[in-house]
């Protein structure tokens, strides 16, 4: 495990980032989200890794958002072009392999921006989220204005957003803001398991299914489609395609190999 504010381990074929800034409850200032692009850069470009867990060091914060200290002083065009930079979210967004995002405590602000911009969430009973930036007399810049109303309703979203209160974790289930809740000690081994159950999916498959899948809230309803066929057309070219047909109906196990 390497040193520093973002920590990488992996095991088999599961990489977990984890956010390590405890002391200051894990909130993103300009190092850290430089290292969450690059370490999620390495792992792109790791064949061995196919699925990706993020979490928060210690027992008390997956990210409890952007770094505000940060923000004093700083005159709107340093944070326009702070904004312009490619950002965490975008980083999780595009990320071309599956990445879970593992809650284990206070998930606000940029946290939850960037919890909602991986492809699932599971939460430790104990977390806390929620969206505190109107407290602050500025709005979310991580996405959240645009993810949150897609994951739990227009209705949920302005509540979170217009009052800054935090959630329980049995709430943001109901909404649909997490996935899943687990007892907080089980949480790493449950993300664990769900990685490594779909790491023995085809990478290809994965890959092409979640760019069809983001299209889907990316574009308009019809484009998401055309987008779909396309990608679905794609999918027909891999030889994990046809090895997954092949054991079908074979009755075997497949062996994707990723290409
Ligand atoms: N940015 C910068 N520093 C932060 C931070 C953030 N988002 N969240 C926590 N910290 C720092 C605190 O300033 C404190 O630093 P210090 O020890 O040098 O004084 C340290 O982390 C511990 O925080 P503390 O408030 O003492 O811990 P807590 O467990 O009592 O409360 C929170 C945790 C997360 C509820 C509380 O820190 C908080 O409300 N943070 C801000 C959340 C927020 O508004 N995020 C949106 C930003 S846009």
């Amino acid at each position: 495990m390497a040193e520093g504010t973002v920590l990488k381990q992996v095991a088999g074929r599961v990489a977990t980032v984890t956010i390590n800034r405890p002391e200051k409850r894990n909130a993103l200032d300009a190092a850290t989200r430089a290292a969450i692009v690059a370490t999620l850069d390495e792992l792109e470009r790791d064949p061995g890794v196919r699925a990706v867990i993020v979490t928060g060091a210690g027992d008390k914060a997956f990210i409890a958002g952007a770094d505000i200290a940060e923000f004093e002083g700083r005159a709107p065009v340093d944070q326009f072009r702070v904004m312009s930079q490619w950002s965490v979210y975008q980083a999780a967004d595009r990320f071309p392999k599956p990445i879970i995002a593992a809650i284990n405590g206070f998930c606000l602000g940029g946290g939850c921006e960037f919890a909602m911009a991986c492809d699932i969430r599971i939460a430790a009973d104990t977390a806390k989220l929620g969206q505190p930036e109107i407290n602050l007399g500025i709005i979310p810049g991580g996405g959240g204005t645009q993810r949150l109303p897609r994951l739990v309703g227009l209705g949920n979203a302005f509540k979170l957003l217009y009052t800054g209160d935090l959630i329980d974790a049995a709430e943001a289930l109901r909404i649909g803001l997490v996935d899943e809740v687990v007892p907080a000690a089980e949480l790493m081994a449950r993300a664990q398991a769900l990685a490594e159950k779909i790491a023995t999916k085809s990478p290809v498959a994965l890959s092409l299914m979640k760019e069809a899948v983001r299209a889907s809230v990316r574009a308009p309803l019809d484009e998401g489609l055309r987008q779909e066929a396309t990608l679905f057309g794609l999918a027909f070219s891999s030889q994990d395609k046809r090895e997954g047909v092949a054991a079908f109906l074979a009755k075997r196990t497949p062996e994707f190999t990723g290409r």
